[in-house]
């Protein structure tokens, strides 16, 4: 696994695990199998309503809280002050922890100006309970905006990016201000599992298409956490760092997806 070091000086693995609609029993079992497989990040959300099992499950494991790299959002009808924190506050108490790595606004807001977020974000930053701050879908603008009023470093932009969704314009600027992108959707919800395309280019190198998927977007320093609720998949997206794709099949990706 290969980490990645963010603006605020703290690295990141590369590789992490989603957990949208991973609830229950099944989140706590799979957090627990992606770990043994040798999983250590984890990207989660108040909205995904499986923090309690989350850290239940990391507590069950008995795991070293510096060994997990865990983020977390907050949702868009918490972006004032006063609700960001409660809304943190909750995530921690069903957590168990006493800090996230990453806090990201889930989805830009019109109605509540980045600025005010992003100093509740400072707050929970200079107490300790957060060690880096980012944003989540914000286009071009939006991210020049935020990089102007936040006083902490924003470190990454999660964004849905995948061979059909390619934010090739909006990486660059990103990686260009030193704020790394995340990819979400890198499976396109496992549409691309299927892809001819993928499919071909990954009989190349005796990989399926959604290892061909997601090894498209680490090999160009993407943050890159697909979803699965089957340990089977868990350890197949894995394999995607002791090979390579070609520069032709990068460009082929890059061009006819
Ligand atoms: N910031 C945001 O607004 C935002 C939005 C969406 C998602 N996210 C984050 O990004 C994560 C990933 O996105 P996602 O969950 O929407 O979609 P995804 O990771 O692109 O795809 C997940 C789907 O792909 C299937 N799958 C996984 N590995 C597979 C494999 N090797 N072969 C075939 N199918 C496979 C899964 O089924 P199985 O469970 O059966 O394996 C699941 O149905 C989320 O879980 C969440 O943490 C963030």
């Amino acid at each position: 696994m290969r980490n990645i070091r963010l603006t605020s000086g703290h690295e990141i693995p590369i590789f992490g695990l989603g957990t949208w609609q991973l609830k229950g029993r099944q989140c706590e079992r799979i957090v627990k199998e992606a770990i043994a497989l040798g999983y250590t990040h984890i990207d989660t959300a108040w909205m995904y309503q499986n923090q309690r099992e989350i850290g239940r499950a990391l507590r069950d494991i008995r795991i070293d809280r510096e060994e997990i790299f865990l983020t977390t959002k907050i949702w868009g009808t918490h972006l004032r002050h006063a609700d960001v924190l409660a809304q943190f506050e909750e995530c921690l108490d069903d957590l168990q922890m006493d800090y996230v790595d990453l806090l990201l606004i889930h989805h830009p807001s019109d109605s509540v100006p980045f600025a005010e977020t992003f100093e509740a974000f400072q707050k929970l930053y200079d107490a300790g309970q957060v060690k880096s701050i980012g944003i989540s879908n914000f286009s071009i603008s939006q991210v020049e905006e935020a990089c102007e009023v936040s006083e902490l470093p924003i470190c990454t932009n999660q964004v849905e990016y995948h061979v059909r969704r390619n934010r090739s314009e909006l990486r660059d600027y990103c990686h260009g201000r030193g704020i790394v992108m995340t990819a979400h959707r890198p499976l396109a919800v496992g549409d691309l599992a299927g892809d001819a395309v993928l499919r071909s280019i990954g009989e190349n190198h005796g990989k399926t298409a959604a290892q061909v998927a997601l090894r498209w977007l680490v090999q160009q320093d993407i943050i890159t956490i697909p979803k699965s609720g089957s340990v089977p998949h868990l350890r197949e997206n894995l394999d995607v760092f002791a090979w390579e794709l070609t520069d032709e099949e990068m460009h082929k990706l890059d061009t006819e997806m």
